[in-house]
């Protein structure tokens, strides 16, 4: 009986989405059984693609599941997101703006290809059979997570934990009140919320505060590695973007969120003032809309259903993904 966490990542492969696969796959605590694509940082196509092109860099034998293309119910309302198309902005002496998530990640075009199961599917098939031994790893907005508890409320009851990359307390991203993942499809994440499976948020709040360097990129280009060479590239890209779109408290580093969830999940200690209260989606359509609403009083009216993090250990943080890239066998 292995006692590695069995997990499957939910993913809108994104620049911290393949150093969290990376990390996922190499960590020795971690048991990566499966990885769904769901449309976010970029169209489904992008994110599966992107995927793909992880999972061969890895010479990786996990399934890839392609899911849901768009939010469950946010985008009926035109003037529920208007036109947002990401942050970008144009830098002198480069073609065309910078994006923190680029539409290609940087390396060769897939050869591997997905799955014929649609990722809701998936999720229903392999949790119903399983003994409730698997963990969800949600860094994307919810909606394949959704949509497979909406179609089969039983999984509820067979998922050992979520723990998910979303939301922010005292931080922010996307609008001025939500984060990205959560953003996208605020209905998907309060069925999440809902579901009664036992939770655990890794925020803004959190992953703002575990920045990779540009120091800790130069060590990871010594160790002439090819995926320690990929997680440099992620993450220096992403140095570059966060200088100039939302420079963080260190100029040259930049936070890897997803990462950071999948650190959690064997190793929680890396995250810090965990708060367990009551976590609501406001889904109203107005200005706070897909703001994680983090209930601070010591009674809450709602049964509590959700651990959320407000700080991380950075360095415990940095010291893990390097130890997992290291473990790369070309
Ligand atoms: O807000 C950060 C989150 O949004 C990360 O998961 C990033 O990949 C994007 O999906
Ligand atoms: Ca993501």
């Amino acid at each position: 009986m292995s006692d590695k966490r069995k997990i499957i990542l939910d993913v809108d492969t994104g620049t911290d989405d393949a150093v969290a696969i990376m990390c996922a796959y190499l960590d020795p605590a971690i048991d990566l059984i499966g990885v769904c694509t769901v449309a976010g940082n970029k169209t489904l196509p992008f994110t599966t693609e992107n995927t793909l092109r992880v999972k061969d860099l890895l010479k990786a034998d996990f399934p890839v599941h392609k899911g849901c293309s768009v939010a469950m119910v946010s985008t009926l309302l035109p003037n529920r997101h208007g036109d947002y198309k990401g942050q970008r902005t144009q830098v002198e002496g480069m073609d065309k703006p910078i994006e923190i998530h680029t539409d290609y990640l940087e390396l060769p075009p897939s050869v591997s290809k997905v799955e014929p199961e649609h990722a809701v599917w998936y999720y229903i098939d392999t949790l119903m059979k399983s003994d409730g031994d698997i963990t969800l790893v949600p860094v994307g907005p919810l909606t394949n997570v959704a949509m497979a508890m909406r179609i089969e409320p039983e999984i509820c009851g067979k998922i050992k934990e979520i723990v998910l990359m979303g939301g922010g307390r005292n931080r922010t991203n996307t609008s001025i009140a939500a984060e990205f993942n959560i953003w996208a499809d605020p209905e998907a994440a309060q069925i999440v919320m809902d579901s009664g499976c036992p939770i655990r948020i890794v925020p803004l709040d959190a992953t703002q505060r575990a920045c990779i360097n540009a120091d800790e990129t130069k060590y990871l280009r010594t160790l002439n590695n090819p995926v320690a060479t990929a997680v440099a590239d992620c993450v220096d890209h992403r140095i570059l973007a966060y200088s100039h779109l939302q420079p963080m408290e260190r100029l040259d580093s930049a936070p890897v969120h997803d990462a950071l969830a999948v650190c959690a999940v064997a190793h929680p200690e890396v995250l810090k003032d965990v708060l367990f209260t009551r976590v609501d989606i406001d889904i109203s359509g107005g200005f706070a809309d897909g703001q994680t609403i983090v209930d601070p009083r010591a009674y809450t009216d709602r049964p509590r259903n959700a651990y959320f993090a407000m700080n991380s250990d950075r360095d415990l943080f940095a010291s893990w993904m390097m130890d997992c890239v290291k473990r790369f066998q070309a």
